[in-house]
């Protein structure tokens, strides 16, 4: 079970990335992270909810929902959208989709690039379609040293 549980929503408007970013950066930082790890974090962050705005929203209104958990071994994110504009299958991730994007990824291309960063920056990275018709994608990242469970 995770010692703290924070929950935030944001419109689904890249503005909003921004100061939850600098939140979870700080916080990052709060907990003991290195520099470089909390730039990782943030990176990640950027990457999924940038995906949430911007492939995982019908509109503006709809909202993105975080929910950030402070566990013994790690933090973990949870970014929640409510599917796309595309109508069935493309609304959100399955694994199919998933591996059809991977496949298409080229280094040469200027997009395409958000989910590998965050598999290879992440201790754990998962997406999953949620209730709402959208993609649930969970990241963790584990602490070098145990925390102190008091905070
Ligand atoms: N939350 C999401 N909901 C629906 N589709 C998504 C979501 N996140 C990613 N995708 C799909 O995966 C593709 C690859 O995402 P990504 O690697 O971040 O590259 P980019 O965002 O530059 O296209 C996206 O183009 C989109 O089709
Ligand atoms: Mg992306």
């Amino acid at each position: 079970m995770s010692q703290a549980d924070i929950q935030l929503q944001i419109p689904s408007v890249a503005f909003y990335i921004e100061p939850v970013r600098a939140f979870v950066g700080n916080l990052a930082q709060s907990l003991g992270f290195s520099r470089k790890r909390v730039a990782d974090i943030q990176l990640v962050l950027d990457e999924i909810c940038s995906n949430a705005v911007h492939h995982g929203s019908a509109d503006a209104t709809v909202g993105v929902k975080l929910r950030i958990s402070i566990d013994t071994d790690a933090l973990e994110i949870i970014v929640r959208d409510t599917g796309g504009r595309h109508s069935g299958e493309k609304n959100w991730l399955t694994h199919e989709r998933l591996s059809e994007i991977e496949m298409n990824r080229s280094p040469s291309n200027e997009s395409g690039h958000g989910i590998f960063i965050a598999k290879s920056l992440a201790d754990m990275h998962k997406m999953q379609p949620n209730r709402d018709g959208g993609t649930d994608v969970r990241v963790a990242f584990r602490f070098s040293k145990p925390r102190n469970p008091e905070i």
